[in-house]
Formats: structure tokens, sequence, C-alpha cells
């Protein structure tokens, strides 16, 4: 207990956290993208797929939690290390030190509520269901008698507004991993001078490949090639 106290009480050891919380959430991130994109195999994938995710019962249950435990404690070590990075620099203070960095690292707790925001929205969409009910995967099954999250996911995304929120949504995503990608290995030690711009490309590629996995869902759907 008094270990955990001292690495919060840290500025260190409240990077190194964030940082790890981050990596495990782009973990998530990638996990997930892989099983949506059984959408493109068809209704039979992606509602087999779920199907088995929801049978796994308490463990989706254990999944849940952790995952809310990590994304939790990564969104409050972001709104203190901002406030305290705020603190730090006085206003009007002569040179904007800021100017030095990255549209995308400036804007880190902005995307990253947005994100929040996105994560909330979808779980009332997609999990409980509620945002658009005459879709909803457990009141409509398929052919095999199992909730029918197929036709769920293609109906909502061929209303423009829900998947304008999507495709927002994940650009907000691209943004914010962009940069925390190559920053969380940066507050792990984990680089150097010459490792640094080979990780920095690394990191944007993978922020890349993640929104254009996850967008060409919503996009390929409302353009008419996946029905
Ligand atoms: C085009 C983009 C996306 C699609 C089509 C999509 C699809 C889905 C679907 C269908 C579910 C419900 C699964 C089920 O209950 O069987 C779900 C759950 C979820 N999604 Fe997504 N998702 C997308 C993007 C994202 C992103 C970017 C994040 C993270 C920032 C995310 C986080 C989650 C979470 C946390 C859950 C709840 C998992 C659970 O039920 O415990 N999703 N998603």
């Amino acid at each position: 207990m008094q270990q955990i106290a001292k690495i919060f009480s840290n500025p260190v050891g409240r990077k190194i956290m964030m940082a790890l919380t981050g990596m495990l959430l782009v973990g998530f991130v990638a996990i997930h993208l892989l099983g949506n994109l059984s959408t493109f195999a068809g209704s039979a994938a992606l509602n087999a797929y779920a199907a088995k995710l929801a049978s796994l019962g308490p463990l989706v249950w254990v999944f849940r939690l952790g995952l809310l435990a990590i994304f939790g404690l990564h969104i409050y070590l972001g709104i203190q290390l901002t406030m305290e990075n705020r603190a730090a620099k006085p206003e009007g203070y002569a040179v904007d030190k800021t100017l030095r960095t990255s549209f995308a690292a400036k804007t880190m707790i902005y995307t990253g509520l947005v994100i929040l925001a996105f994560a909330v929205y979808h779980l009332f969409h997609f999990t409980l269901q509620t945002i658009s009910p005459e879709f909803a995967a457990k009141a409509n099954l398929d052919a095999s008698g199992i909730p029918d999250v197929f036709s769920m996911v293609v109906q909502g995304f061929q209303q423009f507004g829900t998947s304008a929120i999507y495709v927002v949504a994940m650009v907000t995503l691209l943004l914010h991993l962009t940069h925390g990608i190559a920053s969380s290995f940066q507050s792990l030690g984990l680089n150097n001078g010459k490792t640094l711009p080979g990780i920095e490309k690394l990191g944007k590629g993978a922020a890349a490949l993640f929104f254009l996995g996850y967008v060409s869902i919503p996009v390929l759907i409302f353009v008419g090639l996946v029905h």
C-alpha cells in the first residue's frame, strides 16, 4: 500500500503510470479493432464473434472492470498532469514553450476528453443499445438465433449523423495516439536520442493504421459497400 502511495506522490511515478495505462489502452484499441474488422467477413462472422464474447460470462465482467479502472486512472492522471503543467507556467510568460511541440501534443487533454465523451456515447450505442433501440441486437436475432450485432452496426452506420460522430471521434483518437504512443515510450525511458525519430514514426504509423481500420467501418457501410 505504501509503495503504491509512493508511486502516486512522485511526479515521475505518475508519468510512468500514465504511460503504462496508456499502453494498455492502446492494446485494447488494437484488439477491439481486430474483432470489429470481422464486420467485413459478414453477418455470421461478426455475430458469432459477439456471441462468443458474451458467452465468456464473468470473465467479461473482470475484463470490463479492469478496463474501467485503467481508463479511469489514465484520465485522472491526465487531468492532474495538465493542471500541474499549467500551474507551473504562469499566464503571460514571455516565451511560450509549447510552441516547439506539435498540435497533437498541445491538445492531449482536449482530445482525451472527447474520447471519454465518445466512449460513454459508444457504450449507450452498442453495449447498452439504448440510443437507437429500433436497431438493438438484443431485440433482433439472426438466422442462427443469436443477437444480430451485424444488422445493428450496419443500420446504425447507414445514418449520416451516427457515422459522422464515429468519424470525428476517430480523428480525435488519431490525434491523441499520434503523440501519445511515442510519448509513452519517452516516459518509460525506452528511447534515446538515436531511437527517438524511429519511435515517433512508429507511433504515428500505428495511430494512422488504427484510424484507417476503425474509420473504414462506418465509411464503407455509409457508402453502401458493406450491407
Ligand atoms: C468504428 C468503430 C467502432 C465500432 C464499429 C465498434 C463496435 C463495437 C461493438 C459492436 C461493441 C459491442 C460489443 C458487444 O456488446 O457485443 C463495442 C463495445 C465497446 N467498444 Fe467499440 N467500436 C468502435 C470503436 C471503438 C473505440 C475507438 C473504442 C475505444 C476508444 C471502443 C471501445 C469499446 C468499449 C470499451 C466497448 C465495451 C466492451 C464491453 O461490452 O465491455 N470502441 N464496440
